[in-house]
């Protein structure tokens, strides 16, 4: 089963990478550093989890599996963008991702922004130039979703909320608006943007897939948080222990990594249960849900 899951995933991983290749601009054309920067930042790294959640998703709407490549790179460049962002002097002040030095540091931070602004543009450009539904109402209605879950009501409004943080001891419940905005936004389009290159589910389906979406979402973050303390830098590829050198509260400063591991069996086991009523078409979400939890990067 796990070995079946492995497949499946880097067949997927493999054909993100391989149109991601050719969808985003040569570094041939001008503006050359522009171009080759977001290559860089794109391509040959990170786990994809958030096209693996769009596939998976599509599984139950029975997708086409082309419909789903191009709305999971549009998710996906938002995420790269975010990433992009996230690590600038402004910000958490990184310096390695994905095993590599950070975009700003290979280039330099006005190129870092550009970067994040044209991976954004593009994201919006291919769902809107591909058809990737079975009506246009409902492709406008993928638009809108990744545009509320990018914005200030979703992955910007929770990193405005991270950096307003530092410092400060959280309480639970603001802990969780923030890792839910930050994170969970961009997790829970995938899912619900996956979902819509198919058939139409109904209000119940929905709702359900949702609700499963909103708990990984924030699972994710929490093993993020939990990761950051106890994975070293070449595991991980990005700097450990930044949380705690940044002052940053998580879920780690604010339970522990015990009690934060708890939380997360227990957003899966939330997860699972929305899963129920589609049976055996959301075996491929359970194995990314396992994925989520037991990852080690
Ligand atoms: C890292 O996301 C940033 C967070 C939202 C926690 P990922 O862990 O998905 O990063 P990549 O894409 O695999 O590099
Ligand atoms: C990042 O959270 C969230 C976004 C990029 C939107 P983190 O700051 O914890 O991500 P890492 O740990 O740097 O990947
Ligand atoms: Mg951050
Ligand atoms: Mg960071
Ligand atoms: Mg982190």
């Amino acid at each position: 089963m796990i070995s079946d899951f492995q497949d499946w995933a880097r067949n997927r991983q493999a054909r993100i990478e391989t149109s991601l290749e050719t969808l985003l601009p040569s570094a041939k054309f001008s503006p050359e550093q522009l171009h080759d920067a977001m290559r860089y930042t794109v391509l040959g790294g990170g786990k994809r989890i958030r096209p693996l959640l769009a596939y998976a998703a599509g599984e139950l709407s029975m997708a086409d599996e082309e419909r789903v490549t191009i709305a999971a790179i549009a998710v996906e460049l938002i995420h790269a963008y975010s990433l992009v962002h996230d690590d600038l002097p402004c910000m958490d002040n990184d310096v390695l991702r994905r095993g590599k030095p950070t975009c700003h540091i290979e280039y330099n931070e006005a190129i870092a922004l550009l970067v994040g602004d044209s991976l954004q543009s593009l994201a919006f450009q291919l769902l809107a130039e591909y058809r990737l539904a079975d009506t246009p109402h409902v492709q406008l209605e993928m638009i809108k979703r990744l545009a509320q879950a990018a914005g200030s009501r979703g992955m910007a409004g929770g990193q405005a909320v991270d950096l307003a943080s530092i410092g400060k001891t959280l309480s639970l419940p603001e802990l969780e608006f923030m890792h839910i905005h930050k994170t969970g936004s961009l997790i829970r389009a995938a899912v619900m943007i996956g979902a819509c290159c198919g058939k139409s589910l109904n209000d119940l389906q929905l709702k359900n897939l949702d609700h499963f979406a909103k708990n990984i979402g924030l699972a994710f973050q929490v093993v993020d948080d939990v990761l950051d303390t106890e994975a070293t830098t070449a595991t991980l590829g990005k700097t450990a222990g930044k949380d705690a050198e940044n002052n940053k509260p998580t879920y780690v400063s604010i339970l522990g990594v015990n009690q934060a591991r708890k939380l997360a069996e227990e957003l899966r086991h939330d997860a699972y249960q929305s899963l129920e009523y589609f049976g055996t078409t959301a075996t491929r979400l359970r194995q990314v849900t396992d994925f989520i939890i037991q990852r080690e990067f």
